[in-house]
C-alpha cells in the first residue's frame, strides 16, 4: 500500500494569460490531496473518495469509466472527480508498462473542488505517484509532472496549462510559460484565502476569454499586460532573499501587482460578484493586495496580509463561506 500527498496552489499571478503562452507564477499551499493505491489481483479499479467536497462515494469499475455503476452522487461531480482519477490510473499503467494493473484507491482531500486551488492537479499528481510507486515503478518528478499534465489536458479537452500540475509536483513557487517550467525561490508570503463555497466552470471561462481575445485586439492586449505583470512580479521574487522574512516593500509591491492583475481578469469577464466582494473586503481590511485565483467565476480569492485583519474580516463578509491562512508548501508531492 502506498500513500502519497500533493499540495494545492494559489495563483500569485498569471491565470488565463498562461493559456496563451504568457508566464504565470502559482505557489503551492499547505492544503493537500492524499491518495492511497493498493495493487489488486484483477484489472479492476475501486475508488473510495471520502472527501472531495462530495458526500463521499465508493465506485468499482472495470475498464472504461463508462462501465461505472450508478451511485448516489450528482453525476457531474462524480464525472469530474472520476475523470481525473481515471486519467491518473491510465497514466500510471502506461508509465509502468502495466496496462492491466488494477488498484484499490482511496482519495482524501482538504482542497475544495473547482475553486481555483488546484484540487484536480493535486489528486492527479498524488494519484499517478501513488499508483506507479505501488507497482514498483516510481517516476522522477519531471516525468510525474508531465504525465499529470497529460492527464489534465485529456480530461479538460485540451484546456489546461502546465501550471497547476508542475506546481503541485514541485511545491514552492514556480514559473510556467508554455512548456517551459522552472522552480523559483521565494520568501514565505503571507497568503490569506477566501472561499465563496462555489466553483467556476473552467472550460467555459477559458473559452469565453478566448472568444474575447479573438474578437478584440484590446482583449489580446489585456492578456499580454497580465504577462507583463507576471514578469515584473517574478523579478521581485528573484531579487528577494528566500531565507528572510519578506520585506514590507516586497509585500506591498506584490500586492499592487495582484490588484492590477485582478482588475485585468475582471476586465476579461472572469470575476464574479462574490469574488469581487471578497477582494474588496480584503483590501478594506488592510490587505496589501487581493485577486481571484484560478479560473474565476466563483471559488477563491487570495490576499497578502501579515495581520489577522483580512481573515477576520472575510469571516464576516456575506458570501464568504470560509477563510484561512495558506502557508507556502515548500515540499511538493511526497510519500506519507
Ligand atoms: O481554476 P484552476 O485552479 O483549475 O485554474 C485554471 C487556470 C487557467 O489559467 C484559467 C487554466 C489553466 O489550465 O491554466
Amino acid at each position: 500500500m502506498t500513500t502519497v500527498s500533493a499540495p494545492g496552489k494559489v495563483y500569485l499571478f498569471g491565470e488565463h494569460a498562461v493559456v496563451y503562452g504568457e508566464p504565470a507564477v502559482p505557489c503551492a499551499i499547505e492544503k493537500r490531496a492524499t491518495v492511497t493505491a493498493e495493487p489488486r489481483e484483477d484489472d479492476h479499479v475501486r475508488v473510495e473518495a471520502a472527501d472531495l467536497s462530495l458526500d463521499g462515494f465508493v465506485v468499482e469499475y472495470a475498464g472504461a469509466t463508462t462501465d461505472r455503476p450508478d451511485v448516489d452522487v450528482p453525476q457531474p461531480l462524480l464525472d469530474a472527480a472520476m475523470g481525473y482519477i481515471d486519467a491518473a490510473v491510465q497514466e500510471a499503467r502506461e508509465a509502468a508498462d502495466a496496462p492491466e494493473a488494477g488498484f484499490d484507491i482511496t482519495v482524501e482531500s482538504e482542497i475544495p473542488l473547482g475553486a481555483g486551488l488546484g484540487s484536480s492537479a493535486a489528486v492527479v499528481v498524488a494519484g499517478i505517484d501513488a499508483a506507479t510507486r505501488a507497482l514498483g515503478e516510481p517516476l522522477d518528478r519531471r516525468e510525474l509532472a508531465d504525465r499529470a499534465y497529460q492527464a489534465e489536458f485529456e480530461v479538460q479537452d485540451g484546456q489546461a496549462s502546465r501550471a497547476d500540475t508542475f506546481c503541485s509536483t514541485m511545491g514552492g513557487a514556480v514559473r510556467v510559460a508554455g512548456d517551459d517550467c522552472t522552480e523559483l525561490t521565494t520568501p514565505t508570503l503571507p497568503f490569506v484565502v477566501g472561499f465563496d463555497g462555489g466553483a467556476g466552470d473552467t472550460g467555459k471561462l477559458v473559452a469565453d476569454v478566448r472568444a474575447l481575445r479573438d474578437r478584440y485586439e484590446f482583449a489580446a492586449d489585456t492578456v499580454e499586460a497580465i504577462g507583463d505583470i507576471v514578469a515584473t512580479g517574478e523579478e521581485l521574487l528573484r531579487e528577494a532573499d528566500p531565507d528572510a522574512e519578506p520585506s514590507d516593500d516586497l509585500v506591498s509591491e506584490l500586492g499592487d501587482l495582484m490588484n492590477i492583475n485582478h482588475g485585468l481578469l475582471s476586465a476579461l469577464g472572469v470575476s464574479s460578484r462574490s469574488l469581487d466582494t471578497m477582494v474588496w473586503a480584503a483590501r478594506e481590511a488592510g490587505a496589501e493586495g487581493a485577486k481571484l485565483t484560478g479560473a474565476g467565476g466563483g471559488g477563491c480569492i487570495v490576499a497578502l496580509d501579515r495581520t489577522e485583519e483580512t481573515q477576520t474580516s472575510l469571516k464576516y463578509t456575506p458570501g464568504c463561506e470560509d477563510s484561512f491562512r495558506a502557508e507556502l508548501a515548500t515540499e511538493g508531492v511526497r510519500v506519507e
